[in-house]
């Protein structure tokens, strides 16, 4: 689509999804669910925003391929709306801060090729297996030949997540996947087997190998489990880990056509998965790409090793090493310098004519705009800023006005600013 086509679509756009509500029309949008367009100005340009429903949840249901739970990511709904409005099959789809992989899980799904970069290394980990779906037997079968020993253990004490025997299950499976990651014969099977693992370690009930804990992606300190366990009156009970990998294999990959599987191995023969700064990927060709959708790390203050410690210990990865190169900003001026470089890398990479969606987020309960800080970002890299699209998810008479100069906390939107390199 050329800017003026986007323009007009986003304009004219109405939700193809029917209204099964029979609740009256409370939404602040017209009855027709047309788009509002209102505009501000930054840098001297008036840019256009654009405030519907663009996507919700309900809409199309999201591939199950995507439930894997990761901090701060968006839905799958998200990236496909632009990669639907921006690219074609064949195109190539980035995302310099991939997360769990939503950009390139969703756009391989649609046959669009992919890069994905995150400087997380558990980011490869969870993303690149799904573009290679493997068949459930073979899955099974190199489960049964991995030995588990119970009574293994490391140096590390998890006793009060796991019961004893879960706990030699996973130091068993921790130890089989270093050898073959060490010994260069890691296949797509362990790659499987390892991210389901990482991603099955603790959690809120009994599909994870830990006693109840918090959910997965916030795994507590030894000491914290140990007073969860005592307020709670808990113990570990053992859980089947070779079962448990097996049970969420099966789930991830129970709404899968055919048609995609083929669309993901075939995205997996040329795709590419970064650990990098997203300033500097020189792996990734001049002008190679058509869209990229993506959203940056925010302004919180993020304790990775807190949260991860785990994780990267069954992954053998050094938590403080990735702590130390993950950007934490303080305040917007550290910020936007980094997020200077990311605009300048996405330049030199994206097509002519191609496109960057850049989610904005809400930051400090909606009192930064962060639109204000991106714009003159991706202009000052040699972009023209073509929009704001705002999606508003829930349209209730208590959600406030919408509008730019409205304050939008609270209410489930996403903020993207879109820009195209002429
Ligand atoms: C908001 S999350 C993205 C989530 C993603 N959209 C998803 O759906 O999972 C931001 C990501 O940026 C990564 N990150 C932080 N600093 C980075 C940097 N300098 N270069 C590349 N990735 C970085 C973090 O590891 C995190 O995964």
């Amino acid at each position: 689509m050329t800017n003026k086509e986007v323009a007009n679509y986003l304009r004219a756009f109405t939700l193809k999804e029917k209204n099964t509500s029979k609740k009256k029309n409370t939404s602040l949008l017209p009855e027709n669910k047309a788009t509002v367009v209102e505009n501000i100005v930054l840098e001297g340009r008036s840019i256009p925003v654009y405030i519907n429903e663009f996507w919700t949840s309900g809409q199309r249901q999201a591939s199950s391929l995507h439930e894997l739970a990761y901090r701060a990511c968006f839905k799958p709904q998200l990236p496909r709306f632009f990669i639907e409005m921006l690219t074609q099959k064949g195109d190539l789809v980035y995302d310099p801060f991939s997360g769990r992989g939503t950009t390139a899980i969703e756009a391989a799904l649609l046959g669009r090729k992919v890069i994905a970069n995150d400087i997380n290394p558990l980011s490869k980990i969870f993303s690149l297996p799904r573009l290679n779906i493997p068949s459930f037997q073979e899955l099974r079968k190199r489960l049964e030949e991995i030995p588990l020993k119970e009574d293994l253990r490391e140096e590390i004490n998890l006793s009060m997540f796991f019961h004893p025997r879960t706990e030699g299950e996973i130091v068993s499976l921790k130890k089989y996947l270093f050898s073959r990651s060490e010994s260069g014969t890691e296949d797509n099977l362990d790659r499987w087997i390892r991210m389901v693992a990482t991603n099955r370690l603790t959690g809120h009930s009994p599909g994870f190998f830990s006693v109840y804990t918090l959910p997965p992606n916030q795994a507590v300190t030894p000491e914290r489990q140990i007073k969860i366990n005592a307020q709670r009156n808990q113990k570990p009970p053992y859980r089947d880990t070779k079962r448990l990998i097996l049970k969420k294999a099966a789930s991830l990959m129970r709404n899968l056509t055919a048609e995609q599987i083929n669309n993901l191995r075939k995205a997996a023969e040329d795709a590419l998965f970064l650990t990098a700064d997203a300033r500097l990927t020189p792996e990734i060709a001049d002008e190679s790409v058509r869209l990229t959708v993506t959203s940056p790390p925010f302004l919180d203050v993020v304790q990775y090793h807190k949260d991860n410690w785990l994780r990267c210990w069954f992954n053998s990865i050094d938590v403080r090493e990735v702590e130390k190169r993950i950007t934490a900003c303080r305040n917007l001026e550290e910020w936007s310098s980094v997020m200077g470089g990311v605009f300048k890398e996405l330049f030199r990479i994206t097509k002519k004519g191609g496109w960057v969606a850049f989610e904005v987020g809400e930051v400090r309960k909606g009192s930064i705009r962060l639109e204000e800080y991106v714009v003159p970002l991706g202009l000052e890299a040699g972009f023209c800023c073509e929009a704001v699209v705002i999606n508003f998810q829930k349209f209730t008479k208590t959600s406030n006005i919408w509008g730019v100069k409205n304050n939008l906390s609270g209410t489930n939107t996403n903020r993207i600013v879109l820009f195209q390199k002429k």
